[in-house]
């Protein structure tokens, strides 16, 4: 709901449509969320086993009009009282997200409304400021999403450090590849999550991979093949495979080494803050153990909740914010930047 406005409040309309969720928000000052609407497609691609790209862009064509109309109606708010405009450019799919894009661009050019492009990673990392009034840079922040896995810095709004990233597969995409291979379907993370809670995660022991002489880097693609060795060796051997066990491994595996990375560069660099963003945030697992591990290591740890984790517009308003604050204004010209990199723009 709208509150009393003055002059210097910053109303911001966020679409985003980079994978499988048609996404619009109203969010106040960078931090108040006055609405976020997420209609999912997810239901449509477990058909397939996973997102195809043809099928996310024509959904977003169909549903982005309503779901900023409601966004906008949620909030109490007409177009005309928006500030800017602001919508994920990259990364993601480029067919899904060319409909945001051109929608933004067609809203704020008929509004008159400065157009703020945004990057869908910076997103997540800001969904952290929404209900954390007191986070505020500089932090460590481990993203982990369905395309992307990163141990950065958070420097300043929107100005990041790498200090480590996954040498093949994303966490997400590990999550949603063992799913896959032992019948739980698509979107593997949550199944996996849900199954883990009722088997052993010491049951069988899975590689933890260092990469050498880069200690904040990830690697996922030996783990992933350890699973489907276990798999196939299993099946070969005429043995039952106990799902709830091996997700349970698999997914201790994963979050034994993000949680050692992350604890370690907090310490290494002297950070008392840490933060988790993405989709693989919300995993259950990973949010008691970071937090259990930070409580020893004596630092501050804040993950959204986990609607906030996956995508959704009310992020993409906040990291907008302080873009926008900052001067920040993107052309007509903004076009998607399917494989945009962390720190470019
Ligand atoms: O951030 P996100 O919504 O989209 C991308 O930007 O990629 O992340 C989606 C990823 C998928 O791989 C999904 O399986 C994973 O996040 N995920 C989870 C959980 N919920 C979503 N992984 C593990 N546990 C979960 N509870
Ligand atoms: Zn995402």
């Amino acid at each position: 709901m709208k509150k009393n406005r003055t002059e210097e409040d910053v109303y911001i309309l966020a679409i985003e449509s980079s994978c499988d969720e048609t996404a619009a928000a109203v969010v106040k000052n960078g931090r108040e969320v006055l609405s976020n609407v997420i209609s999912s497609q997810i239901a449509l691609h477990t058909l397939y086993g996973g997102v195809v790209p043809e099928i996310a862009s024509r959904k977003h064509i169909e549903k982005i009009n309503q779901v900023i109309e409601a966004a906008l109606s949620q909030a109490s708010m007409t177009l005309e009282e928006m500030t800017a405009i602001a919508v994920t450019y990259g990364p993601g799919l480029v067919g899904a997200l060319l409909v945001g894009v051109a929608e933004a661009k067609a809203i704020a050019y008929g509004a008159g409304k400065p157009l703020v492009g945004v990057h869908h990673i910076e997103g997540h990392v800001s969904a952290n400021f929404i209900e954390h009034p007191d986070l505020e840079p500089p932090f460590i922040c481990l993203i982990v999403s369905g395309g992307h896995t990163h141990l950065v810095v958070v420097k300043d709004y929107g100005e990041f450090e790498i200090l480590g990233r996954t040498r093949d597969d994303a966490a997400g995409e590990a999550f949603d590849k063992v799913a896959r291979a032992v019948g739980l379907g698509y979107p593997g993370g949550p199944k996996v999550d849900k199954a883990a809670k009722e088997g052993n995660p010491y049951a069988v022991r899975f590689p933890r991979a260092k990469v050498e002489k880069a200690p904040y880097d990830f690697s996922f693609s030996g783990l992933k093949s350890a699973v489907l060795n276990h798999i196939n060796h299993a099946r070969m051997m005429g043995e039952e495979i106990c799902v709830p066990d091996l997700a349970a491994s698999f997914q201790y595996a994963v979050v034994d080494v993000l949680v050692s990375h992350t604890v370690e560069a907090a310490r290494e660099l002297g950070y008392r803050r840490v933060a988790m963003a993405g989709g693989v945030a919300s995993n259950s697992a990973l949010r008691g153990e970071m937090r259990r591990a930070c409580k020893k290591a004596g630092l501050e740890l804040y993950y959204p909740s986990p609607v906030l984790c996956t995508d959704n517009g009310a992020m993409i308003g906040a990291a907008a914010y302080y873009e926008y604050i900052n001067g920040a204004r993107s052309g007509w010209d903004l076009n998607a930047v399917p494989n945009l990199k962390l720190g470019e723009r």
